[in-house]
């Protein structure tokens, strides 16, 4: 299939998707019958992770013909995080894990920076520690002052990735042999920390877990100027 061929089908795939995710959830408003509900709340659930596998895929096929959008401004560390935890709340409710924010830097510090994409870099790193991890563990999602910058990272305590796997972690489709997934969470959260001249590091032991990070400048701007966006 050629490229641009994959991006129509992500889109239409996506629009169906959407539109049996709104029939649901009209038949789901009037269902009273709690095993009916339940099992209307699992399609649910499936048809969202359908639609993020779309999406994946079209945002892939733009990053590889450099069609992939950015929109920079001066946003607060707040206001990137404001979706993060509430995103990946319902897949860490499902495999019963805690994920703790831990901050230490100012919630008002501003970064020059694509929040949404951001946020799709931050929840692609805490869906895998979520997916990854035992049940019944803890993931922390950290963001800390070093220097002039924001470092943001997240924390598991699962199963770790082997030495021979990392170089190949964040290649496009590439996932280990026994994971479920597209393998396309990494390839494209890399490649939108690169667009923030970042880098993103892995740290990983084996049968310890693994740690994603990555530094973005903080501005040093009065509050007044770093609401309007400009140059960095
Ligand atoms: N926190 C982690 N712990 C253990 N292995 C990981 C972790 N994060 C990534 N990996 C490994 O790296 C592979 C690639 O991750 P990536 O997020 O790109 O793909 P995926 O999670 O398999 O699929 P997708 O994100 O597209 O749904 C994973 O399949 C897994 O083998
Ligand atoms: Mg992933």
């Amino acid at each position: 299939m050629r490229e641009d061929g994959l991006t129509i089908v992500s889109h239409e795939l996506r629009n169906s998707l959407q539109s049996l995710c709104l029939n649901l959830h009209q038949l789901r408003a009037m269902i009273v019958d709690e095993p009916a509900a339940s099992k209307i709340d699992r399609a649910l659930r499936t048809a969202a992770r359908l639609i993020n596998i779309a999406d994946d895929l079209r945002d892939a096929e733009h990053l590889s013909q450099g069609m992939f959008r950015m929109s920079f401004k001066y946003e607060t560390v707040e206001a990137i995080l404001a979706d993060v935890v509430e995103t990946i709340a319902p897949a860490a409710h499902e495999r019963r894990i805690t994920v703790s924010v831990d901050i230490h830097c100012d919630l008002f510090a501003t970064v020059y920076c694509d929040a949404a994409r951001i946020c799709q870099a931050l929840t692609n790193l805490l869906a895998n520690a979520v997916k990854f991890s035992r049940p019944d563990s803890n993931v922390i999602l950290a963001i800390a002052r070093q220097h002039h910058d924001l470092l943001f990272s997240v924390r598991d305590s699962g199963p770790g990735i082997a030495p021979d796997d990392l170089p190949h972690i964040f290649d496009k489709y590439w996932r280990a042999r026994d994971s479920r997934g597209s393998g396309l969470g990494l390839f494209i959260t890399k490649r939108i920390v690169e667009a923030h001249r970042g880098t993103l590091l892995v740290d990983s032991v084996v049968g310890q877990g693994s740690t994603f990070s990555f530094a973005l400048p903080a501005a040093q701007l009065a509050g007044v100027e770093a609401s309007q966006g400009g140059s960095p």
